[in-house]
């Protein structure tokens, strides 16, 4: 797998259309589906590909384990890793953003609970309104949370909204928009393989216009 160029693919809701971008640009000729091997080698395509938890990519990229990988800016921001970044594929949009229980509003002043996957990012925005919070870390399903009154409000994803309105929460504050999918690098990879990454990127760059 060393010789090929290797890429860290998110499994779940992008997998998918990353694997469609991939198909009409060319770079493989069948789509990836997710099962349960975890290590895809594509030698006719010169790829190799893992599927990973989207929050784990980051981390395969970094410490090289593969030269590119795919992963929401939300994940990129809350890892905040020296990776490059190299381009945006316009896919999987959302926005992250504060919610709560419809009818709650945002105190100022009083320590409030919030329950979120991603504790830097709201230490950073509280941090920014002068709002003391204690962070409750969550992996998944964290409309739950003020639901069972374990938080006042939470920091999430919206792509739709239908989680929060299945679940009587509303959108209070939109804390970053134009989340979407990126295609990162790993530093030493990027140097050794420019050539390879940046024809790479072109093909992609012609199905994303
Ligand atoms: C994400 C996010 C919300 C939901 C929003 O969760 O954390 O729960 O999607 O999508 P919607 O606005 O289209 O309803 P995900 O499905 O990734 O699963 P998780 O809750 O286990 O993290």
């Amino acid at each position: 797998m060393r010789k090929m160029l290797t890429i860290a693919l998110p499994k779940g809701r992008i997998l998918t259309e990353a694997s469609q971008l991939f198909k009409r640009v060319g770079l493989i000729e069948e789509e990836i589906i997710e099962g349960r091997k975890l290590v895809i080698e594509r030698p006719e395509e010169n790829l190799g590909i893992i599927l990973a938890k989207p929050q784990d990519v980051p981390t395969y990229v970094k410490y090289g384990v593969t030269d590119l990988g795919i992963v929401g800016k939300d994940i990129l921001m809350e890892a905040n890793e020296s990776i490059y970044e190299l381009m945006d594929l316009k896919i999987g949009s959302c926005r992250l953003s504060l919610c709560g229980l419809e009818g709650r509003e945002l105190p100022r002043g009083e320590m409030l609970r919030i329950a979120t996957k991603y504790p830097d990012i709201t230490a950073k925005y509280f941090l920014q309104k002068g709002q003391q919070v204690e962070i409750i870390k969550l992996n998944g399903s964290v409309e739950l949370a003020p639901l069972l009154g374990l938080s006042d409000f939470i920091i999430d994803i919206v792509s739709t909204g239908k989680t929060l309105k299945e679940n009587g929460l509303l959108e209070l504050e939109v804390i970053f928009d134009n989340i979407t999918s990126r295609l990162i690098a790993n530093e030493s990879s990027y140097h050794i393989k420019t050539k390879v990454i940046d024809a790479f990127v072109n093909k992609l760059e012609e199905g994303v216009k």
